[in-house]
């Protein structure tokens, strides 16, 4: 199938995935759970190097919640080992694609190991800059705001700084992607239509795409069919059509 017409000067800036369907995958094909992650991973690199290479600045990949801790401990286990596997395997593809490794969550809940890995990566590729790639790790946006809010909180009642002066940028600075613009885009394959505690904040103007396609068969024509549909979206931001021309 030839690749959907994408017009490289109007690519949405950050995407984020909610990469879904990994299970039900494997279930099709008679196989465990774990298997559905392993391919999976292989759907992480490939549209990782897809978006890189089409010049997407921010992919953000939502690869565990909060709300995952309470699988099975062997499909946990699993996805922790798979975790630490890709990262070991794969800084090759981020050297090579220029790419930045990033991480938002909880990143104290995962094991040591895990965390110790993907703080490895993080700081070996920190220094590159065509894409940052961002994994959602033990991640709940929920959990996120709380935060925020116990942060802001406490530095009104120091005095370092005011209520009156809480503003978008206040509280955006005390979220975990305090260093990435808002969401353009978010997809979400597998045919479920939800956002499941994911970047509530960072996606108030964001194009939802929501697509069947299981996450291990996400293939570079479906990431390019979304772009396409996105572009050819009017963004109004709350204005009109004809305030915008
Ligand atoms: C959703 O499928 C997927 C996850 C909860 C985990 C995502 C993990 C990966 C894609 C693999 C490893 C990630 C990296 C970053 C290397 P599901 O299990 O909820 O599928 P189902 O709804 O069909 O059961």
């Amino acid at each position: 199938m030839l690749l959907p017409e994408i017009n490289k000067e109007r690519l949405p800036r950050h995407i984020a995935i909610i990469m879904d369907g990994n299970g039900r995958w494997a279930k099709q094909r008679g196989k465990i759970r774990v298997f559905g992650h392993e391919q999976g991973a292989r759907s992480v690199r490939e549209i990782t190097e897809n978006c890189a290479e089409l010049g997407i600045k921010h992919l953000t990949l939502y690869a565990f919640s909060t709300e995952n801790w309470k699988r099975p401990k062997l499909e946990v286990q699993t996805l922790m080992k798979l975790l630490i596997s890709s990262l070991r395997k794969e800084i090759n593809t981020l050297q090579d694609n220029n790419i930045r490794l990033s991480a938002i969550g909880n990143l104290d809940a995962l094991p040591a190991k895990v965390k110790n890995e993907l703080l490895d990566v993080i700081e070996r590729t920190g220094a590159n800059n065509q894409m940052t790639l961002t994994l959602a790790l033990s991640y709940g946006s929920r959990e996120e705001i709380i935060n925020m809010a116990k942060a802001v909180s406490a530095k009104v009642k120091n005095n370092i700084i005011s209520s009156d002066n809480i503003d978008e940028y206040v509280i955006n600075q005390h979220l975990y992607t305090r260093d990435l613009p808002d969401v353009d885009l978010l997809i979400r394959t597998s045919g479920e239509q939800r956002i499941s505690n994911f970047l509530l904040w960072q996606i108030a103007y964001a194009e939802l795409y929501f697509t069947d396609v299981l996450w291990p068969d996400f293939s570079k024509t479906d990431l390019y069919q979304a772009i396409a549909d996105y572009q050819s979206r009017e963004r109004r931001f709350g204005k009109t059509s004809e305030q915008l021309t």
